[in-house]
């Protein structure tokens, strides 16, 4: 028997001609599809188990099953799997293996169950280990980033509103900020997760079996919560693909957004912070250049994880009940959106820890760009002024300032006095960039007490996990 004779495929017996050999390539997915070969073989040996458990295969047969799928799974490990493109998918490759290995009794392992609800299976067993783990990631950045932030509660730096000086606020707080976007993706992904976790299996091609199989058993012995409803459904919709894609293109963004500010913050003009070395590359030209190359490539990695997701989507859209070969396309995108994810996170979570602040430059850089103007205005209402001509007072303070190039809290009484006879010579306490970010006091503001405590609160949602 040749890879051109019908007989070697598990679906030969109606065909009189061999593949086609670029069809035989274009229609294989195995070359994408072997990474989940672990999944395979355990979601087999939990049918092989129910099989045998509702009297279908007898004790011995399914000792032989598991002695052979155990030998594969240790073939494959030791690279010495001969992966072939004749037999299409992972699926097809393993179960030819079992039956080349252990003769009859492996063609008797696909007794009720059809590649449809065994890729259906196959995706979500894998999917979830991948969640798991992702999972660990997400809280290893985020306990770093939050302890980093916990040592930053007092380090005042300029807080933005259009990339324009605002307000001062602590570099803590400018962390957790951080951390609240991957707080709601780790919600995110386990949310995803309860939705993958269904069993698929025994769904077979898409109607079921007249095998008297138990579904819930095969649930049980896989980890997953429950059997699916509808055979229909279990066997067509990726639905849970996309939903995990859609979570690895918000924390994409999010990490974009990071990687923005870092990009940002180490060039000579922001200066605020210094990367180490090992998370940088040089210049082939300039002698001089230090590259943010980590933060730039996860920046431009969202790129692709949001094309995946519409890939997804688009795939899924106007597909008929109920499985249609479309959905061997699930596969690459979501392969690359893990392994994508899963550097981008691994990235941060080794570079966050090591990020060092330059305080000094931080704390000067607030000073500019007058960040206590709202502070005066508050200043003002508190002694009576309404707030519209608070805003017009020091809006001419600012201008003024502008023209002699000193900041609010470097006028003299009598200077500021030009604007309102309503300003004493308690104004200085209000001006410093301390008192500003103190002043706010309240949860969910800059004010160093209440970054501490934020930062207390994040450690502990990270312990409950
Ligand atoms: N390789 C296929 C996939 O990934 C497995 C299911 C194929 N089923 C079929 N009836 N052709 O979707």
């Amino acid at each position: 028997m040749t890879d051109q004779d019908p007989a070697i495929k598990p679906w030969g017996g109606r065909f009189s001609e061999p593949t086609d050999a670029f069809v035989e390539r274009f229609t294989a997915s195995v070359e994408f599809d072997k990474r989940m070969y672990h999944h395979d073989i355990n979601g087999s040996l939990a049918h092989a188990k129910m099989l045998t458990h509702v009297g279908v295969l007898t004790e011995e047969e399914h000792q032989q099953i598991v002695d052979g799928l155990e030998t594969i799974r240790s073939e494959v490990e030791l690279g010495q799997f001969q992966w072939s493109v004749a037999l299409e998918d992972v699926h097809m490759n393993i179960e030819a293996r079992l039956t080349e290995k252990i003769g009859v009794t492996g063609k008797k392992l696909h007794t009720g169950r059809s590649r449809n609800d065994q890729v259906a299976t196959d995706i979500r067993l894998y999917l979830r280990d991948e969640i798991d783990s992702i999972a660990d990631a997400l809280t290893f950045l985020q306990r770093g980033l939050i302890a980093l932030a916990a040592q930053e509660t007092d380090t005042i730096m300029p807080g933005f509103t259009h990339l324009q000086t605002a307000q001062p606020v602590t570099f803590g707080h400018h962390l957790l900020a951080w951390n609240e976007m991957l707080e709601r993706d780790y919600g995110r992904l386990l949310d995803c997760r309860k939705r993958a976790n269904q069993s698929p299996l025994g769904a077979a091609a898409l109607a079921g079996t007249t095998y008297p199989i138990d579904r819930a058993m095969t649930a049980e012995l896989l980890g997953f919560d429950a059997p699916t409803e509808n055979s229909l459904d279990s066997v067509s919709d990726r639905d849970f693909a996309i939903e995990f894609t859609a979570f690895a293109s918000l924390v994409m963004t999010h990490l974009s957004r990071f990687s923005e500010e870092l990009v940002l913050w180490t060039s000579a003009q922001f200066n605020f912070i210094e990367l180490p070395d090992r998370f940088c590359t040089g210049s082939s030209i300039m002698p001089q250049k230090k590259n943010p190359d980590v933060p730039e490539l996860v920046r431009g990695k969202v790129g692709r994880v949001n094309g995946h997701l519409i890939s997804l989507l688009t795939l899924m859209k106007s597909q008929p009940l109920a499985y249609n070969k479309d959905n061997q396309e699930d596969k690459e995108p979501l392969f690359d959106t893990i392994d994508t994810i899963k550097d981008c996170l691994k990235a941060y979570g080794d570079m966050v820890p090591a990020i060092k602040p330059k305080r000094d430059v931080m704390e000067e850089a607030a000073r500019r760009g007058f960040s206590t103007a709202t502070d005066l205005a508050d200043y003002l209402v508190r002694k009576g002024i309404p707030f519209r001509d608070a805003h017009e007072i020091v809006g001419k303070s600012v201008a003024y300032g502008i023209e002699q190039t000193k900041d609010l809290s470097e006028m003299s009484l009598q200077e500021l006095q030009q604007f309102s006879t309503n300003i004493g010579d308690d104004i200085f306490d209000v001006l410093t960039l301390q008192g500003s970010v103190a002043a706010r006091d309240h949860i969910g503001g800059t004010a160093p007490v209440q970054v501490a405590a934020a930062a207390l609160r994040a450690e502990k949602r990270l312990q409950q996990r």
